[in-house]
C-alpha cells in the first residue's frame, strides 16, 4: 500500500514509530507537513499538492493532526477523503472529538459515565453552575486547554467563583466538573484500535498536582483494566467514530467516567509502558480495513456514505 502520514514533524516518536512499521510490513510511506499541503477543490477531480507536486496514488492517509492545527489539518484530510484515500480516523471524527463540550455532550447522550459537567455563559448563574456540579472542590477546565494547562482545581466554594468569574471576564470558554477525589491523582490511559484496547496505562500525577498528564511530571504504568472500563472505552471510541485513539478514564466510586477521547494518541508513553508494538496494530489494522474494502465486502470508502448519521 502507499500510506501517507500527516504529520507537522517527521521525527516526532509517533510518526517515526509509524514509518518504521510500515515499512517493515512493506509499504510506501510519506511523511507530509499538513500545513503545506494544498488543495484544488472541484467535484469532478478534487487534489492534493504538496510543494509543486501533484499527490497521487495513495491508499491510506494517517492523520497525526495537533490541536493547534485542527481547522487547516481537517481541511487537508476531507481532501484525501474526497480523493476516496482511506482515512486511519475520519476527518469527521477528529472535529467532533476536539470540542471538549461537545464530545462529553454525545458521550452523555449514549450514557456513557462522565464526570457531572456544567457549562454556562453568564456570570449570574456561577452560583446554581457550582451548586449542580456538587459544589467545591471542583474542576474548572478551559475548553481550549491541553496537555493539563488550562485545568484548574478549585477547592473552595469562593476560590471556584473567583476562577469562574476570571475566566468568563476573559471571555474563555469553560467548564465546571466534578471533582472525581477518589482517582488520586491518577487517570488510565485506554489505547483503542478497532474494537479493542490494545493496550492501557495508569498515569499518575508529581506529588502535590492532581493532574495525571506525564507533561506535568506525571508517571506511567502498567495497569489491569476491568471488564466495564475495557467495554467503556471501546464504546467511547465508537460513539466518537475514531478507530484510533486514547480514550482517558478516572476510576471514581461509581464507576469508569470518560475525561476525554483523543484522537493523535502520542505513542511514546504507550509502547514504552506497555512493551507493545503499537505502531504494528495500526498499520495492520489499516491494512485488514483496507482489505475489506478493496474486496468488496463493503463498499469502496466513500466519507458521505461511512459518515456517522446523527451524532452531531
Ligand atoms: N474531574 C476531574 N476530577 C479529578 N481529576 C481530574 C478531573 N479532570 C481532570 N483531572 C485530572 O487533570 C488531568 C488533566 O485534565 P484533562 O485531561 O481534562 O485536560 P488536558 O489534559 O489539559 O486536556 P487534553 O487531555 O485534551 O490534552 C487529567 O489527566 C486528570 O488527572
Ligand atoms: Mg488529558
Amino acid at each position: 500500500m502507499k500510506i501517507a502520514i500527516l504529520s507537522r514533524n517527521s521525527k516526532l516518536y509517533s510518526t517515526v514509530r509509524l514509518v518504521e512499521a510500515a515499512e517493515a510490513r512493506g509499504h510506501e510511506v510519506r511523511v507530509l507537513d499538513v500545513l503545506r499541503c494544498y488543495m484544488n477543490i472541484t467535484s469532478h477531480n478534487p487534489s492534493i499538492h504538496y510543494r509543486g507536486e501533484d499527490l497521487t496514488g495513495f491508499d491510506a492517509v494517517i492523520p497525526r493532526i495537533g490541536a493547534s492545527v485542527t481547522f487547516y489539518g481537517t481541511a487537508v484530510l476531507r481532501q484525501f477523503e474526497m480523493m476516496n484515500v482511506f482515512p486511519l480516523n475520519e476527518s469527521v471524527a477528529i472535529s467532533r472529538s476536539r470540542d471538549k463540550l461537545r464530545s462529553v455532550q454525545l458521550l452523555a447522550r449514549k450514557g456513557i459515565g462522565l464526570p457531572v459537567t456544567g457549562f454556562a455563559n453568564n456570570p449570574d448563574d456561577i452560583e446554581d453552575l457550582i451548586s449542580q456540579v456538587g459544589g467545591a472542590p471542583l474542576v474548572i477546565k478551559l475548553l481550549e486547554g491541553t496537555q493539563g494547562i488550562g485545568v484548574v482545581l478549585a477547592e473552595t466554594h469562593n476560590a471556584a467563583e473567583s476562577v469562574i468569574q476570571a475566566f468568563m471576564g476573559l471571555k474563555a470558554n469553560i467548564m465546571v466538573q466534578e471533582f472525581i477525589k477518589e482517582a488520586e491523582g491518577s487517570d488510565i490511559r485506554c489505547f483503542v484500535v478497532g474494537d479493542k484496547v490494545v493496550a492501557a496505562m495508569r498515569r499518575q500525577s508529581a506529588a502535590g498536582d492532581f493532574r495525571s498528564n506525564l507533561h506535568r511530571g506525571g508517571t506511567a504504568s502498567l495497569i489491569r483494566l476491568t471488564p466495564e472500563e475495557r467495554s467503556t472505552a471501546v464504546r467511547a471510541a465508537k460513539i466518537m467514530g475514531l478507530n484510533v485513539c486514547g480514550v482517558d478514564m478516572l476510576r471514581s466510586n461509581h464507576g469508569p467516567v470518560i475525561m476525554e477521547v483523543n484522537s493523535s494518541p502520542g505513542l511514546r508513553g504507550i509502547e514504552q509502558t506497555s512493551g507493545k508494538d503499537i505502531a504494528d496494530l495500526i498499520i495492520q489494522f489499516i491494512e485488514k480495513r483496507f482489505e475489506t474494502l478493496a474486496t468488496g465486502k463493503d463498499k469502496p470508502f466513500n466519507p458521505s456514505r461511512t459518515r456517522t448519521r446523527g451524532k452531531g
